[in-house]
């Protein structure tokens, strides 16, 4: 049976979370005095197959498993969810698991040059084993209506990508009304998938050109902590206290995602943030059309932008990182445009990884104020007094 992906990923890592308390703050330790990556080697106890990556890619390649064959996190960890959780522990579906990554990786190297074009959704869409052989009824039946995955290169005769760019400076109010915007502040509320993380209060702080942190407070939930990501145009940080790396250091993919995130919270610098620039075929979200545009992003990251054809708004930027089993997504849906001083701003957007989702809904913003360069530091400095 294929199930609700997204639904079994989180409760999978919030139910894995409330059971580490231990392993958090061993490893929040750890990269709290090193500004070197945290390797996952390092991090943890059992790692045989994954070796070289960042702990927190590492956590990357297990929302791609928990995604690609529907399972949470208990399915292949015993007691994931519980106190009693043994991450470390191998169970029959780990030792398949990790049997699988070298097969992935293999499959890759003898027959697509090592481009990774076979990775573990490519066989398993969220079933744990695979389907073998077509049934007539899906051969006669309906077409199915995934989209082609992503395309690498421009696609003829249509509209150049600095056209697209330039249709959306200009509705934002224009190049040189956004190149006088060197900063920005705003606070809203963010709602949790499913739920979860109700109510936080969020502030956003952004400073041009590359520095961004967004902290989410749960002030009727005494004793949680807060939720924060943080960018200060070197370094970033990443605290999730529900997780089981809790607060780490950035680095590997996220790191980039960061970057970019931070950059493109100031779009006048799209163009120089995004190299290589190509128009790929339109597509539609939500029934309107729009142009897709994919660009290069800092380090091996890369980034596709959606944007209303009628509006010439962003309405999607899907960026990528990269892990040893596959493509690691990240998502983030623009809506509900306003006027902030004689430019337009998002004041709805949703932002999604392989860990999670969180919806922002922004009340209030201003432009060009001071910020302490510490909103863009170490999470712990960060939190309200
Ligand atoms: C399909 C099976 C599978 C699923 C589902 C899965 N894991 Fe894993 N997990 C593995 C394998 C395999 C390893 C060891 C990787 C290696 O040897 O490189 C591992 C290792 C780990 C480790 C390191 C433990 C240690 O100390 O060595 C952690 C932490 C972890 N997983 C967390 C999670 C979380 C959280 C989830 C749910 C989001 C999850 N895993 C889902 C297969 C899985
Ligand atoms: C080329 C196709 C293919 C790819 C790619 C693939 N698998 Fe599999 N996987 C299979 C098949 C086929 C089975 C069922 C084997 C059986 O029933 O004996 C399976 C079974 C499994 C199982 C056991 C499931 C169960 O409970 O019975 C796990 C766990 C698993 N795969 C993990 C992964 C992971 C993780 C990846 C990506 C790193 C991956 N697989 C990539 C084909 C694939």
């Amino acid at each position: 049976m294929k199930k609700a992906i997204a639904a079994i990923v989180l409760a999978g890592i919030m139910r894995a979370a409330a059971g580490t308390p231990s392993a958090h703050s061993a490893v929040g330790d750890q990269t709290a005095s090193t500004t070197a990556p945290l390797l996952a080697e390092q991090a943890f106890k059992n790692i045989q197959a994954l070796k070289g990556i960042s702990a927190a890619d590492f956590m990357g390649t297990m929302g791609i498993m928990t995604a690609a064959l529907g399972f949470d996190c208990s399915e292949c960890h015993i007691a994931a969810g519980t106190d009693k959780v043994d991450w470390a522990a191998d169970t029959p579906r780990k030792v398949i698991a990790r049997r699988m990554v070298n097969m992935v990786a293999a499959i890759n190297q003898n027959n697509f040059g090592g481009r990774q074009l076979v990775t573990c959704w490519t066989c398993h869409r969220g079933r744990d084993k695979p389907v073998v052989t077509p049934t007539l009824d899906a051969v006669y039946g309906m077409p199915a209506l995934e989209p082609d995955d992503l395309v690498m290169a421009s696609v003829a005769g249509l509209p150049k990508p600095d056209e697209i760019i330039d249709k959306y400076l200009q509705a934002l109010g224009g190049e040189r009304q956004l190149a006088n915007i060197t900063s920005f502040t705003a606070t809203g509320t963010s709602i949790g998938f499913g739920g979860f993380g109700g109510g936080g209060a969020v502030q956003i702080y952004a400073k041009a050109p590359d520095q961004r942190s967004t902290i989410i407070e749960f002030k009727d939930a005494p004793g949680r902590d807060a939720s924060v990501r943080s960018y200060d145009g070197k370094g970033g940080w990443m605290k999730t206290p529900l997780t089981v790396l809790g607060e780490y250091r950035l680095s590997g993919s996220e790191l980039d995602g960061a970057k970019l995130d931070a950059q493109l919270a100031f779009p006048s610098q799209i163009k120089r943030v995004l190299t290589n620039l190509r128009t790929l075929q339109p597509a539609t979200i939500e029934d309107r059309d729009v142009d897709v545009v994919q660009g290069n992003g800092p380090g091996r990251l890369f980034a596709t932008l959606y944007f209303d054809k009628q509006t010439g708004l962003l309405t999607r930027m899907v960026r990528y990182g990269t892990s040893p089993i596959g493509r690691l997504p990240t998502q983030v849906d623009y809506a509900d445009y306003r006027d902030v001083n004689g430019v337009k701003l998002p004041f709805r957007f949703t932002f999604a990884w392989l860990d999670g989702r969180d919806a922002f809904q922004l009340k209030d913003v201003r432009i060009n104020v001071p910020i302490d360069a510490a909103k863009f530091g170490r999470p712990t400095s960060l939190e309200a007094k």
